[in-house]
């Protein structure tokens, strides 16, 4: 894994993280829509509460504030003598501080945690145009995926 540059930080999301530039860095990524601080605080006790499957991480720049985001969700299957496989969900990079390789650190951190945590894969969904970003991670193409909108 490439080292971060001097000052960036990888840590777990931490709930202060909501008012640190997390939304804007997700806004990169798609609408986040009208999120209050109170509705925040209540899906981050979620995730803590389910923090074998929950797994938000997010670098930080020099300034302590969030400029990369991302999460590892563990799912615990019946199939493969109980497996577990990690879906890499919700990968966003601050405009201004892509192509420094953060997006590249924050997946392949990800990938070592799903390791550790034995998943014996981890897959994601995303646009043709960023896949040679996740090859590039390591990655390769393996299905087509579907989707159902309400
Ligand atoms: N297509 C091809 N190659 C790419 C792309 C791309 N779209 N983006 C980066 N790369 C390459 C870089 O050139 C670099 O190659 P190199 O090692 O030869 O120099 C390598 O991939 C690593 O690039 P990073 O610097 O780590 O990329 P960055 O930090 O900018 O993060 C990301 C890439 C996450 C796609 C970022 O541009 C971003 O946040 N985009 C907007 C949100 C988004 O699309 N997120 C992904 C959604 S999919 C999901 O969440 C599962």
């Amino acid at each position: 894994i490439p080292s971060l540059p001097d000052g960036y930080i990888l840590r777990s999301l931490e709930e202060n993280d909501f008012n640190n530039n997390l939304i804007p860095v997700l806004k990169t990524l798609t609408t986040v829509g009208d999120v209050t601080k109170e509705e925040f605080a209540n899906l981050y006790s979620e995730w803590i509460a389910n923090s074998h499957v929950y797994n938000p991480l997010v670098i930080t720049n020099r300034e302590g504030k969030v400029v990369a985001s991302g999460m590892l969700i563990v799912e615990s299957k019946l199939i493969h003598k109980c497996g577990k496989v990690g879906h890499i969900e919700d990968i966003a990079v601050d405009l201004s501080e892509q192509g420094k390789k953060l997006g590249l650190i924050l997946i392949k951190n990800l990938v070592e945690l799903a390791r550790l945590k034995n998943c014996y894969k981890v897959i994601l969904d995303c646009d043709a145009k960023n896949t040679g970003f996740y090859e590039k991670c390591g990655f390769s193409q393996e299905g087509i995926e579907m989707g159902f909108r309400f």
